[in-house]
């Protein structure tokens, strides 16, 4: 199949920020074929996109999320981390199914597409039913099975969220023709011994995974990690080895300037999420020192539960915004930095050199933005109006592996009415 994107204006996020006026992008089969001068032979038979008037952009990558958690939308909110997820989600959550994640994936992927999320990574559990849903609907992901246990062991080999987890990882990596990659998850060090991390972790060594975890979210974490381990979390699973392996870090809004040496040393790709940051009251992540330090930055919604919406141009919006307001400093995080972090970072810290950029041999996920729209007018500078002006809402494409997954307010892999009458019938059976 191949598509021409006709007179786009493209935001094409590689290292110089090329906005490139009026030009055609060629898309054939999974990959970009051209951009700017194509021979009109190699457009034989390519359905043409007319992109007057629109955006051109990389698909935006969200790099943490709990995508099933949509079903615990504005259902506990206003409160503090530990209550919320100890007395309201975890309860909430043992009522789930694996039909039920099913759904609730489901009716995530649409809300992600038809705001611009070509990607996620996820931790959860039930992850067949969510790789399914990842599977029928086209979308990319990394995913995980989230693990908690406070065993010491020593031994893991009978642990069932661990087996659950290798399973998982031997049956789904690289599957849905390599649009679903597989992670190994340790909750939290908060809800994991250090005994069970490590076995995760040797088990992830094992078989060649990278690790996705939470880290130093709450200032509780913090110090209750300097009084249980005598370290901080970040020194903490340093010495448990977990770095060693290919790391996303979520959150990790309380580490100190020796935490970052640390993880820039090990090349941890930090998930920054600043909505459910400021909605639970975490703090806020001192990302300005970290992108000084050179980590690898990416941009979550973290699950819809502390959000409450999985929108990324939002958390770029907030990204962009909050360490400006913060530190008294208008200079930090520009629009593209917080663009990049949602794109292209989100492309490294997946190992993935063929994602989150505009260009000849990369995915063809990409996503066209209306700004034919009162509040997005005039586009005196693009890169500006995607990160302060422009709306999740206005996107008008989705395009995944190179197929059109929503196009004008229609899911052309989903069957929008089915998702939404499966999601009332389980809310009226848990809640
Ligand atoms: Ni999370």
């Amino acid at each position: 199949m191949k598509y021409l994107f006709k007179n786009a204006l493209t935001v094409t996020m590689d290292q110089e920020m090329k906005v490139l006026k009026n030009i055609d992008v060629l898309v054939e089969n999974d990959r970009i074929k051209a951009l700017g001068s194509i021979k009109p032979e190699e457009c034989e038979n390519a359905v043409e996109i007319d992109c007057t008037k629109k955006i051109l952009m990389p698909g935006l990558i969200n790099g943490h999320t709990h995508v099933p958690m949509t079903l615990l939308r504005n259902y506990a909110d206003d409160m503090n981390l530990q209550t919320w997820l100890f007395d309201y989600i975890f309860p909430a959550e043992d009522k789930l199914t694996g039909e039920d994640v099913y759904w609730g994936t489901m009716l995530g992927i649409m809300e992600m597409l038809a705001t611009g999320t070509t990607c996620f990574i996820d931790m959860y559990f039930y992850m067949d039913h969510m790789a399914k849903a990842v599977e029928d609907s086209g979308i990319r992901a990394q995913l995980s099975r989230g693990m908690t246990s406070n065993e010491k062991g020593p031994d893991f080999s009978q642990n069932k969220s661990l087996n659950e987890c290798i399973d998982f990882y031997l049956k789904w990596n690289g599957a849905a023709d390599g649009r679903i990659m597989g992670a190994f998850a340790p909750h939290a060090i908060y809800t994991c011994s250090p005994e069970y991390i490590r076995a995760i972790r040797d088990a992830a060594e094992k078989y060649g995974a990278p690790i996705h975890i939470h880290l130093d979210e709450t200032r509780v974490e913090h110090q209750d990690s300097l009084k249980n381990f005598g370290k901080t979390p970040a020194k903490h699973l340093y010495d448990l080895g977990v770095f060693d392996l290919k790391t996303i870090a979520a959150h990790c809004v309380w580490i100190d300037d020796e935490d970052i040496e640390l993880l820039k040393e090990k090349d941890v790709t930090i998930a920054h999420n600043p909505g459910s940051n400021l909605k639970l009251a975490s703090g806020i992540a001192p990302i300005p020192k970290v992108m000084d330090s050179g980590i690898n930055i990416i941009l979550g919604t973290d699950g819809a539960s502390s959000n409450n919406n999985l929108d990324m141009f939002e958390e770029i919006n907030l990204a962009s915004l909050i360490h400006k307001g913060a530190n008294l400093d208008p200079l930090l995080i520009n629009a593209g930095e917080a663009l990049k972090m949602a794109t292209v970072n989100g492309g490294k810290a997946l190992g993935r050199e063929d994602l989150g950029v505009i260009k000849e041999g990369f995915k063809a996920d990409l996503i066209l933005i209306d700004v034919d729209k009162v509040h997005s007018k005039p586009l005196h500078n693009p890169v500006s109006a995607l990160a302060y002006s422009i709306k999740g809402s206005d996107v008008c494409l989705a395009m995944v592996d190179g197929r059109i997954l929503y196009e004008n307010g229609e899911f052309k892999t989903i069957d929008k009415e089915k998702v939404l009458y499966n999601i009332e019938k389980i809310c009226d059976r848990i809640f």
